[in-house]
This record gives structure tokens, C-alpha cells and sequence, in this order.
């Protein structure tokens, strides 16, 4: 391999050093700034944990009192945004209009786009994940035709984007509290990955000095394919073409078959080689979700179906193929009422908190450089240019 280690996808290079987020593949451990993901998730808020990930330990009540207060008082758009919706078609997915929104931000804020200075990206890694909310919020707003909701700043930040989600201006909205902890959670499931594909990305568009918003709308770019944070929408979409578990045994043997690319969408993960610990959380998440709307979508016993069968599959058993994070995300999602088109977009809310986390580490590093990988040369050897006529 000459003078370079060639590994395609990354599958053994660390590309930085981190101190936010620790994953044991082997064992399904997933620890933020050392803390278990199972007690986050359990007892923490997504405001704390973004908190932790920014900060690296959690706040005391009166920082995180004021953390919410700052993310809170950076949550609407300004007002020109509201033209960049209009220019897309009704039917844009989700994920396209939070790649323009957000890569637009940049021009709005001149001001934190100074990098260098700690306190500026501070303010802009707080606007992002304010603005986050409004902006998916919107998207969806945009495409069922239904006017904008501003944000209410009395409302927790989950419960806001609930209300901006849902909510009309003709009605109060009333926050379940069950399905605002459950959101909650699923943002606290997805708010961190250490480098994944996006989360990559990011540090490799902000390692050239790129403002914060186009290193996110380059995340989001990333995040929303099928192998990635699209594998949400996908496998809902699967579990419902399945329908019933009879039908079980024809998709596991598509996705056994090397002829056919069918694959198992929610399962399998580049770093877990055992359970998922967040599709642990997500599972147990789905039937306090039934419980609180009294409802029982049969996605979930046919989810619940595939997943034993796969697990006590010879193919999955070797190949160490358990269900991830998206496996039943979209089963509480899908009885929430959100559409699978912004199951992703929710994915790019959460990770925003991680996408700015990781570059705020990166920048703060005074040993940082730009990210700039080798490549092992397969084309033709130098050769003379031959003029048009005589090709
Ligand atoms: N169904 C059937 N076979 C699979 C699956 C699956 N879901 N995932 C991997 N395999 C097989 C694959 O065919 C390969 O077989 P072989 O060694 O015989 O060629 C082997 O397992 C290893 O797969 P790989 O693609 O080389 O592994 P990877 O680490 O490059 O890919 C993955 C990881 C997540 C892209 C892959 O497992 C996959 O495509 N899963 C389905 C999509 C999905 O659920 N993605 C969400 C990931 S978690 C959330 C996130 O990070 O966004």
C-alpha cells in the first residue's frame, strides 16, 4: 500500500482524539463523558445531556436553569427564513429543506462566524441547537400547508417542539407529558455518536475553518442516507411492507441473499457487534408511548416478531447483526403522529447537539489541522494528450 495505510470506510483509523462519548462495540456500552446512555436516558432531560456534552459535567441547578434559558431565548427564526420555505415544493423532504435552512443561518449571523473566539462559538453552537427545533418544526408545517407556529417559551424545549409540530394557531395545545418524556428521550438516545458518518463529516468541513451552520447543513447532508440516520424511516417503511409476521421468514431470506440488496433495515451497526444499548431503551419506550395514547400499532409485534427470529438466525448470529437505534424509533415515532418523511429530520435535531460538541472539541484543539486524507492511485500511468482528431 505505499506509503499509506489503506482502510476503505475507516473501518480501523481513529480520526481524532475525543473526550466525549465512549463506545465498547462488544459489550453494547455507550457511556457520555462517562455516563451510561441507560441512566441518561432514564433520568436525565435532553437540555442536561446536551449540557454535559457541551460542557463535560452535568450542571448544577442554576447552570442548568440558565443553559435553558439561553437555548430557549434563541429559538425563533428570523423572519426572512420564512421566504426560504416558500420556495420549495410542498412535497421537499424534510431533510432537503433543513440542508438550505440551516446552511442559510450562516447568513444571518455574520457576527458568530469568527471562530476563533470561544465565546462566538459558543453563541452559535447555542443558536443551532435552539434554532433546530422551529426549523423541523416548520418543514413539516410547510408541507401539510399549515401555518408557522412561533415558538412558546414557556414550554419545555421537547414540549415546544411538540406544540410548534402539532399545534395550530386556532387551538391550545396540550403537551401529553407522557409523549413529551418520550420524545425527550428519543433526543437523548440520538444526541451523540462519537465519529460517525455525520459527526465526521462535520469535523472534516469544519477542519478547514468553515462556519458552523454549513458544517451542520453538511452533517444533516450526510445523516440522511438509508445507511445512516435515513435507516428510521427505512425500517418502519420495511416493518409495515412486511405487515405480518408470517411474512417474516421471505424478508429474512432476502436479506440473506447476496444477489438481493435487501437488507434488514434498523439492524447491524458499524461499531455495536452486540445489542444496541439505545434500541434497548427504544424498545421499552414503545409500549410506555401505547400505554400513555392507548394505542397498539401491530408494527410493533411484527418488529418484535423479526427481531427473534433474525437473533436466533444462523446469518445474523455470525455476522453479529443485532437491532440498532432505528430499529424501533419509528414504531414510537409513526404513534406519536409524526410522518416517516421527518423521522430522520428528528434524528438531525438531536445530533445537532453532538454535531456542535464535536466541533467546538475539535476547534478548541490547539494541535488541530484540516482533515485532508490520502488516496491510493488506480488510473492510467502519464501519458501524452492526443488532439481531438486523431482519438
Ligand atoms: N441485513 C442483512 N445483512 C447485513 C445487514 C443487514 N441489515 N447489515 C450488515 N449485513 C451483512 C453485510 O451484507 C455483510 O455481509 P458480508 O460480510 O457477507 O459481505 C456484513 O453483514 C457486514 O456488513 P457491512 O455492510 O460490511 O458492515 P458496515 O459496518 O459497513 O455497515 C451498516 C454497517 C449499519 C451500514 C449495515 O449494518 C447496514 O446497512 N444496516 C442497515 C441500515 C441501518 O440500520 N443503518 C442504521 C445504523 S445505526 C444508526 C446510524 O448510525 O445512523
Amino acid at each position: 500500500t505505499g506509503a499509506f495505510t489503506f482502510d476503505p470506510g475507516y473501518k480501523s483509523t481513529a480520526s481524532c482524539e475525543s473526550a466525549l462519548t465512549y463506545i465498547d462495540g462488544n459489550e453494547g456500552v455507550l457511556l457520555h463523558r462517562g455516563y451510561p446512555i441507560g441512566q441518561l436516558a432514564e433520568h436525565s432531560s435532553f437540555m442536561e445531556t446536551a449540557y454535559l456534552l457541551l460542557n463535560g459535567e452535568l450542571p448544577s441547578g442554576d447552570e442548568l436553569d440558565d443553559f435553558t434559558y439561553t437555548i430557549t431565548r434563541h429559538t425563533m427564526l428570523h423572519d426572512q427564513l420564512r421566504q426560504f420555505y416558500q420556495g420549495f415544493r410542498r412535497d421537499a423532504h424534510p431533510m432537503a429543506i433543513m440542508c438550505g435552512v440551516v446552511g442559510a443561518l450562516s447568513a444571518f449571523y455574520h457576527d458568530s462566524t469568527d471562530i476563533s473566539d470561544p465565546e462566538h462559538r459558543k453563541i452559535s453552537s447555542h443558536r443551532l441547537i435552539a434554532k433546530m427545533p422551529t426549523i423541523a418544526a416548520w418543514a413539516y408545517k410547510y408541507s401539510i400547508g399549515q401555518p408557522f407556529l412561533q415558538p412558546d417559551n414557556s414550554l419545555s424545549y421537547t414540549g415546544n417542539f411538540l406544540r410548534m409540530t402539532f399545534g395550530v394557531p386556532a387551538e391550545e395545545y396540550e403537551v401529553i407529558p407522557a409523549v413529551e418524556k418520550a420524545m425527550d428521550r428519543i433526543f437523548i438516545l440520538h444526541a451523540d455518536h462519537e465519529q460517525n458518518a455525520s459527526t465526521s463529516t462535520v469535523r472534516l468541513a469544519g477542519s478547514s475553518g468553515a462556519n458552523p451552520f454549513a458544517c451542520t447543513a453538511a452533517g444533516i447532508a450526510c445523516l440522511w442516507g438509508p445507511a445512516h440516520g435515513g435507516a428510521n424511516e427505512a425500517a418502519l417503511n420495511m416493518l409495515r411492507e412486511i405487515g405480518t409476521p408470517d411474512r417474516i421468514p421471505h424478508y429474512i431470506e432476502r436479506a440473506k441473499d447476496k444477489n438481493d440488496p435487501f437488507r434488514l433495515m434498523g439492524f447491524g451497526h458499524r461499531v455495536y457487534k452486540n445489542y444496541d444499548p439505545r434500541a434497548t431503551v427504544m424498545q421499552k419506550t414503545v409500549r410506555e408511548v401505547f400505554d400513555a395514547l392507548k394505542v397498539n400499532d401491530p408494527v410493533f409485534e411484527t418488529a418484535l416478531a423479526l427481531e427473534e427470529m433474525a437473533l436466533n438466525d444462523d446469518y445474523f448470529r455470525e455476522k453479529k447483526l443485532f437491532p440498532n437505534v432505528d430499529f424501533y424509533s419509528g414504531v414510537i415515532l409513526s404513534a406519536i403522529g409524526f410522518p416517516t418523511t421527518m423521522f430522520t429530520a428528528l434524528f438531525a435535531l438531536a445530533r445537532t447537539v453532538g454535531w456542535v460538541a464535536q466541533w467546538n472539541e475539535m476547534i478548541s484543539d490547539p494541535g488541530q489541522v484540516i482533515g485532508r486524507p490520502r488516496q491510493l492511485y488506480t488510473g492510467p500511468t502519464e501519458r501524452d494528450y492526443v488532439p481531438v482528431g486523431n482519438r
